[in-house]
């Protein structure tokens, strides 16, 4: 694994993009007879970070899974910049390409660092030109320093924690409104983990960054919102600081106490 000492620069020129505000109202997805979210409601603005907290199985996944598409048969309205999710122009796949979603395991191609860095773009025409846009996307990952000499080096040959971000550098050349990320650093070291958390912190200046994690320490590092879910539903959504100084319910003061929760 190569270590990552690199001087950290994400800033990187902004790539003007539509940003997108989400409303969620009556949520509700059922996945093998169970329901998995139930009547869930969640406003969030047109830019800024939420982190996700919850037991394992309260639904943070399939959540994240019903906002940008790859679950379809959930009940409720799902609404970007006041757009219903379902009547999005160009349907399903499109809506992929506007709301990117980051995994827990990186996954990379087995190609070229640039070749990773392009793959989402239509067309050889564009992913050749993309000369800009590679160097743009992978110091807004905080990956350019890393690889500017070497990216047409094999993508596998990279770190854990590089891979991860390659994995952020490529959502971001399909230019998303938004961004979704599953517990993205669970599997890093501490410095891929921190300067991936600098990365979305700065991403979340210009969209809204929805960020699952189990990881409590790295949810009030992340700032912003905080959204506690058990079973399937919110049970708590409140700013950061607020959430973890004082929070108003029970089960979040257990789940911050004794990381279980006991909603029923
Ligand atoms: N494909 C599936 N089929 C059936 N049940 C599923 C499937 N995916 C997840 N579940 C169940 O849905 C619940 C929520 O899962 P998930 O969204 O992955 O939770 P989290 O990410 O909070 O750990 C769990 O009880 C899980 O077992
Ligand atoms: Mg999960």
């Amino acid at each position: 694994m190569l270590p990552r000492t690199e001087p950290v620069n994400t800033r990187a020129p902004v790539q003007k993009q539509q940003a997108y505000g989400v409303e969620i109202a009556g949520l509700s997805l059922q996945l093998a007879g169970t329901e998995v979210l139930q009547n869930l409601s969640l406003v969030l603005p047109e830019t800024g970070i939420t982190a996700v907290i919850g037991p394992s199985g309260a639904g943070k996944s399939s959540l994240l899974r019903c906002l940008n598409g790859l679950y379809q048969q959930w009940r409720g309205e799902v609404r970007l910049q006041g757009r219903d999710i379902r009547r999005w122009p160009g349907g399903w796949d499109s809506l992929r390409r506007q709301v990117g979603l980051i995994a827990q395991k990186p996954c990379v191609f087995p190609c070229s660092i640039r070749a990773n860095a392009v793959f989402g773009m239509y067309g050889w025409r564009q992913r050749k030109k993309a000369h800009g846009s590679v160097e743009t996307v992978l110091r807004q990952a905080a990956l350019w320093q890393e690889v500017k000499d070497r990216l047409h080096a094999p993508a596998e040959s990279l770190s854990l924690g590089q891979q991860q971000s390659l994995s952020i550098a490529r959502a971001l050349a399909i230019r998303p409104g938004m961004l979704l990320l599953d517990e993205p650093t669970a599997s890093l070291d501490p410095r891929s983990k921190q300067l991936i958390e600098q990365a979305i912190k700065q991403l979340a200046e210009t969209m809204p960054v929805l960020c699952v994690t189990h990881d409590l320490e790295q949810a009030r590092r992340l700032g912003g919102e905080v959204v506690f879910m058990c079973e399937g539903r919110v049970i708590e959504q409140a700013a950061c600081e607020r959430f973890f100084a004082q929070p108003q319910r029970l089960e979040s003061r257990e789940f911050l106490r004794w990381s279980v929760c006991d909603c029923d």
